[in-house]
């Protein structure tokens, strides 16, 4: 009989769900998977406000496949014009869970994102007042700083600081990259870290040795397989700081093909499959279900799930592509075979 694993049911505390016809692929891989997901707010138009999130919640919610019941857990995205009333705003509503920091430039749709994250202190206040987690892209986007580098100097110039002012609020350092990230985490109170399955299972070789791949080409930029030795030992050790974010960010093929591709990797249609296989090649399925079902509810504040999935250990591959809106998307790590199955 094949090796069978159950679990209560996870929820993926980072996640990209993009909008429009996109959302009839994206949401119902992820509802298949998860009770609960932190959706990201960097659409074309960034989501800043609490209306605008709510109007993007119904969205989702449309897209869910029937009887499904897999709920969005909507953020905020900070700019230089985020006010303290939008924070309270976002506070006293239910279905916000968050607010997130993209240093403008670092990433995907972070054009509007913050220039300037010392005038940041009114809206960090309020945050930490209303008990809303901030929610960090931590990388720097000055030029001359190398890509390698860029999380590691963000921790240095910024996050030391931002943690020492304002120690009672909750930070969530997402898709932690380094081990530097790893032990920033685990000096700080009230800071958790989200693990990728891509950062998990990959190093910059994956990326640039042998033919440049760009379907692993996500940012923060893979690393050094020392920098993966430090996540797989954060994920794997039961430290409640370290849960289950997939960063599944899909991105159509002719976007990521190009000459100026796109970062991002789709894992939505195998994330839980991706974590199983990385918990048992560690030798730590034990550890499994706590970070991807506890931990981050945990964190947040919020009720632990209880339904229940299993997995079952049987290969499978997934297709070259899916429909995304018009075009088509790539999923991560096509091209080797799946070890578990979700039934
Ligand atoms: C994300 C996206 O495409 O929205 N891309 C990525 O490479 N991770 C943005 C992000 O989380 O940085
Ligand atoms: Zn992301």
């Amino acid at each position: 009989m094949s090796k069978k694993i159950s679990i209560i049911k996870p929820d993926d505390w980072h996640l990209h769900l993009r909008d429009g016809d996109a959302l009839n692929t994206t949401v119902a891989f992820s509802a298949k998977q998860f009770q609960r997901a932190i959706v990201m707010p960097n659409l074309a138009q960034a989501i800043v406000n609490t209306e605008l999130a709510l109007q993007y919640r119904q969205r989702i919610i449309n897209a869910r496949p029937e009887g499904n019941n897999f709920q969005p857990l909507m953020t905020i995205y900070l700019t230089d014009n985020t006010r303290v009333e939008d924070i309270r705003s976002a506070c006293d509503n239910e279905f916000i869970f968050a607010a997130k920091l993209y240093p403008a430039g670092a990433t995907t749709n972070s054009s509007n994102g913050v220039t300037d994250i010392s005038q940041l202190s009114a809206v960090l206040e309020a945050m930490q007042a209303g008990k809303l987690p901030l929610l960090v892209h931590a990388e720097v986007t000055e030029q001359e700083v190398d890509i390698f580098d860029r999380e590691e100097v963000f921790i240095d110039r910024y996050l030391n600081e931002i943690r020492q002012q304002f120690p009672e609020l909750r930070i969530v350092l997402e898709h932690a990259t380094t081990k530097q990230a790893i032990d920033f985490v685990e000096a700080n109170d009230n800071t958790g870290a989200t693990l990728t399955p891509q950062h998990l299972l990959y190093n910059r070789n994956d990326l640039l040795a042998g033919g440049i791949r760009p379907h692993n080409y996500c940012l923060p930029i893979l690393k050094r397989e020392e920098h993966r030795q430090a996540l797989l030992k954060a994920a794997t050790s039961g430290s409640p700081k370290f849960f289950l974010g997939t960063d599944s960010a899909p991105h159509a093929i002719n976007a990521k093909e190009a000459n100026c591709g796109c970062a991002g990797c789709f894992s939505a249609h195998a994330a839980i499959e991706l974590y199983c296989e990385i918990f048992e090649q560690a030798g730590a399925l034990n550890k499994f279900e706590a970070f991807s079902s506890f931990y981050g509810a945990d964190f947040y504040g919020l009720e632990r799930n209880t339904d229940v999935i299993t997995l079952v250990k049987e290969e499978w591959s997934a297709p070259e592509s899916y429909p995304f809106a018009d075009q088509a998307i790539r999923p991560f790590r096509q091209d080797t075979p799946l070890q578990w199955k979700i039934i």
